[in-house]
């Protein structure tokens, strides 16, 4: 037995590698029909917009492609992190050319589940759509601004029509080879939208209660229960008032709130007086209980207790004109909710409770590019497909850069590669779907030669080794 242990890892090894940077369009991840507990009801998905596992597949490799920053080198990914809920735990995040952002990177968690259609911190963009490509056009981002001697997004285009796995990729998302911008926008949104968190305690416990977030749950502690409470009631009922702008049980932002008291600039001088949006607040932590990052739009507040201390006892700032009046009530002078450590550690546990995790591993958010940026398309819909011998012969991928499949309809055949000077580089046997290995072989043009050993003939199919 002992002896197999080494064997068992290399094989285990080895088809993660393969797996890695490999894209099965015959297996996609399921983006579409994700289960949604029956309580979440708040979904801004726009009508032309339903999610599709073909169109998200592509949104989730621009996601991840480096290609889309003028230099290479910066992906969405890059300050959108899965393992930091697709946050990033810097403060401002590092762009194509050594510059920061000006604010913290948002948690992409949940983006689809709230009433508030637009995004960014100061709702500067009027839906998912429009946002996920101003990144791309951002000059300190990814640099393809137009402006400041950058390419234009034109340019961009033009890159990846270039690539072959885009050239793949859109046909069997859209129908054709044509990148846009708006199928761009389509297929990032879609990808966006699909990254969902639903298993946290806090779900478990409401999914117990019949959907009903009142009552103690029967998983809590008392200090999550007690946490809950002054989560969700009004500070003139003892409460902390939280649930009036972070609606449960989505947690999204109340489309309505303004600033919180939150009004510096990250890593500089100054007010801002513009955020009043925040994210999702499901997986402030990860599942060890750790920050996904510094939090507020200025990633000035670096523990939850923080952020309780901000909201116990409101700053006053008179150049702050646009602070929520729930934070303000009219002839009380800013929010003072003397909270009781107690109080406060109790609220820091139930926020924990809103983390889940799937959402840090599943490979279907994951980075679909192998160690050295490729990405290898395998799939019957890129297929040559050929009627040898009165049967069916699908050869699939064609271009293929790893792997080949080739299935023919009932028979014994025999496979012979040969290149372009004619020399044999792969003879093997197929018997119905056969893999042909072809990962050793040169760049270029191949002559794929069919034998049929019944009855002798021979055909030939050309394939392209990428
Ligand atoms: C260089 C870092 C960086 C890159 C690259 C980047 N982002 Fe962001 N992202 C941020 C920051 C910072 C914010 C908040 C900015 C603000 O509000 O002014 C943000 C905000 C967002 C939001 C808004 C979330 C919300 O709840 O309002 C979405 C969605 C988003 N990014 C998606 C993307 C996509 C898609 C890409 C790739 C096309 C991308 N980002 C590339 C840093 C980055
Ligand atoms: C009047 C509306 C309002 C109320 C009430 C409110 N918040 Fe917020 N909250 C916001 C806004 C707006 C932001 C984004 C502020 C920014 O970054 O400038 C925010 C941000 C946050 C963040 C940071 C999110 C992130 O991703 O960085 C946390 C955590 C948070 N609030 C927790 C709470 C808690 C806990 C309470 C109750 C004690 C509470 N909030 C009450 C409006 C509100």
């Amino acid at each position: 037995m002992k002896n197999n242990i080494p064997k068992i890892t290399a094989i285990v090894v080895f088809s993660f590698f393969f797996l890695k940077g490999t894209i099965d369009l015959d297996n996609l991840f399921n983006y579409a029909n994700q289960t949604v507990p029956n309580y979440i009801t708040k979904d801004n998905t726009p009508g032309n917009n339903a999610i599709d596992d073909k169109i998200a597949t592509l949104g989730r490799v621009l996601f991840y492609d480096k290609n889309l920053s003028n230099n290479n080198t910066i992906a969405c990914a890059s300050c959108h992190q899965q393992a930091f809920a697709f946050s990033d735990p810097l403060t401002t995040s590092l762009g194509l050319n050594g510059g920061n952002t000006g604010r913290h990177s948002m948690r992409l968690v949940n983006s689809r589940f709230a009433d508030e259609v637009k995004f960014f911190w100061d709702e500067r963009a009027t839906s998912l759509e429009d946002q996920v490509t101003q990144p791309i056009q951002d000059h300190v981002e990814m640099g393809f601004s137009g402006t400041n001697g950058d390419p234009d997004f034109s340019a961009l285009i033009t890159k990846l029509s270039a690539i072959t796995y885009y050239q793949n990729l859109f046909e069997f998302a859209f129908g054709d080879q044509t990148i846009t911008e708006a199928r761009m926008q389509l297929a990032l949104a879609q990808f966006v939208r699909s990254i969902q968190s639903f298993d946290s305690k806090f779900d478990v416990g409401l999914q117990a209660a019949n959907g009903n977030v009142g009552p103690n749950f029967g998983n809590f502690t008392a200090d999550e229960n007690l946490g809950k409470r002054l989560f969700l009631d009004p500070p003139n009922r003892g409460g902390a008032g939280c649930a009036g702008c972070h609606r449960p049980p989505e947690f999204d932002i109340d489309p309505n709130s303004l600033n919180n008291g939150i009004i510096g600039v990250a890593n500089g001088t100054g007010v801002d007086l513009t955020n009043t949006r925040s994210p999702s607040l499901r997986d402030l932590v990860n599942p060890n209980g750790d920050l996904n990052g510094p939090l507020m739009h200025d990633g000035s507040l670096t523990t939850l207790l923080a952020v309780i201390d901000h909201y116990n006892a409101i700053p006053n700032n008179a150049a702050n004109t646009n602070l929520d009046q729930r934070l303000n009530p009219p002839g009380q002078g800013n929010q003072n909710l003397n909270l009781t450590n107690d109080e406060k550690t109790a609220l820091e546990a139930f926020l924990k409770t809103l983390t889940g995790t799937d959402v840090y591993t599943n490979e279907k958010w994951s980075d679909p590019f192998d160690s050295n940026g490729n990405i290898n398309l395998v799939g019957s819909t890129l297929s040559t497909q050929e009627h040898l011998f009165g049967k069916n012969v699908l050869l699939y991928p064609n271009p293929a850069k790893d792997f080949m499949n080739l299935s023919v309809e009932q028979g014994n055949y025999e496979v012979a590669i040969s290149n372009q000077l004619g020399q044999l580089v792969l003879v093997q046997s197929v018997l119905g779907t056969q893999k042909l290995d072809v990962s050793k072989l040169n760049s270029g043009v191949y002559l794929l030669k069919i034998v049929d050993r019944d009855s002798k003939r021979t055909f030939n199919i050309k394939f392209i080794k990428q």
